[in-house]
């Protein structure tokens, strides 16, 4: 019994993994190795080609000479803890407990993962905004969830509110909310969080928000999802250091929630990773508390290398669809005469030496039509590697 038994688990684990499963290799991988392949400019994948500020570099070199190299506590170290819920008071006016509702997490990906998999049960629903980052579907899937996808039609990315009222059923169990979102750069309107909580209230469900872009906004506020009347109670926060400290490879992501929601999310973290990034997380601490000067330049930096590679887009005959925040800027390659954009780029990094990825990757095969000329390129690159892709972009034309 036990033995059919894990074989019926095998078999349903490989309808995941076949082709065009949820957990099937991924066109980021495809692209990345393309890259290395060809040698090709990778503006395929979200990581920044520059390092973080130098107190958050120091902070965590300094954490390993003096032997802060062990398992921290599971709880995440509590100066972390503490730094976090500081950063909430301080830049939203959310009050957090930093002893009973804040978790530290690996990266905002474990955060996701064991909150998806902790408050769920297999036949739930969970509703998500499509175009979706990945992990979103694979972590659903990984629960036996159902997925159900509110769609984010270009070339403005706003959820068509009706078709969100369809979506959140007595079903629901998770809305996932991720604004500032990948890959559009979209920030929800406040018309829009306040239908996502009526929504949660109605149907007894709760809010999910991945805000891990929250300081990497272009003159539109980021308003979290809790600072709405009647959220706070049925919202899991999450967000990460990684983009706003440029420490990617760091994982060090967190959780906020009211500690009713965030048990049974510590219950099931123990068993993903237990703890993570000893060194890592005073120095994340060290950042939270930068001023916000520190801020304020990470977005303007951005800002400005989202209009370099903009321009560029635009002379090589793309129509850009301008992000309000993040890391991404997605552009319509149908002025160009393409219509498949998964092929064209495939092609790019012959054509012009640059690697793209197309938005097709983020949206469900039956969904995919509206999105199939699009595509997403990072901008989180240094100036001049950004200045070339916009020039080897040209020869396009
Ligand atoms: C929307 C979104 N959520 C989560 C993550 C992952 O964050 P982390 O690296 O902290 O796990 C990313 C990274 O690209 C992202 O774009």
């Amino acid at each position: 019994m036990t033995v059919s038994g894990s074989w019926e688990r095998a078999a349903r684990g490989a309808m995941l993994l076949g082709d065009g499963g949820e957990l099937s290799p991924t066109i980021f991988a495809e692209m990345s190795a393309l890259a290395t392949a060809t040698g090709a400019i990778n503006l395929g994948q979200g990581f920044p080609d520059d390092d973080g500020p130098p107190e958050v570099l120091a902070a965590a070199r300094q954490a390993i000479s003096d032997g802060i190299n062990q398992y921290p506590p599971g709880l995440g170290m509590p100066d972390l803890r503490l730094a976090i819920s500081e950063h909430q008071q301080r830049f939203y006016g959310l009050a957090v407990d930093p002893d009973t509702e804040v978790l530290v997490t690996a990266g905002a990906t474990e955060a996701l993962a064991a909150t998806i998999l902790a408050l769920t049960e297999e036949g739930d629903q969970v509703v998500v905004f499509e175009p979706f980052y990945d992990a979103y579907g694979a972590t659903a899937a990984l629960a036996r969830t159902e997925l159900v996808t509110v769609p984010l039609p270009a070339p403005d990315f706003r959820p068509d509110l009706d078709a969100l009222r369809d979506a959140v059923t007595d079903r629901t169990r998770l809305i996932i909310v991720n604004s500032p979102h990948n890959p559009t750069g979209t920030i929800f309107d406040r018309g829009t969080l306040e239908l996502i909580v009526e929504l949660a209230h109605r149907h007894d469900a709760i809010i999910v928000t991945d805000e891990v872009y929250e300081h990497l906004t272009f003159g539109v506020p980021h308003v979290p999802i809790a600072t709405l009347p009647g959220a706070r109670e049925r919202t899991v926060s999450i967000s990460s250091g990684g983009k706003t400290f440029s420490t990617t490879g760091w994982k060090i992501g967190w959780i906020t929630a009211p500690h009713r929601l965030l048990a049974p999310i510590i219950a099931v973290k123990q068993y993903l990773t237990y703890v993570n990034g000893g060194p890592f997380q005073p120095a994340i601490a060290v950042g939270l508390r930068l001023p916000d000067s520190y801020f304020e330049g990470a977005a303007t930096s951005l800002a400005h290398r989202c209009a370099l590679l903009s321009g560029g887009l635009r002379s090589a005959g793309f129509e850009v669809l301008s992000p309000q925040a993040g890391y991404f800027v997605i552009a319509d390659a149908a002025p160009l005469g393409i219509t498949d954009g998964a092929e064209f780029c495939r092609q790019l990094p012959a054509r012009a030496g640059v690697v793209g990825v197309p938005v097709t990757a983020f949206v469900r095969e039956e969904h995919r039509d509206g999105y199939r000329s699009l595509i997403r390129f990072a901008f989180c690159k240094r100036e001049d590697v950004l200045e070339r892709a916009a020039s080897q972009l040209a020869t396009l034309r």
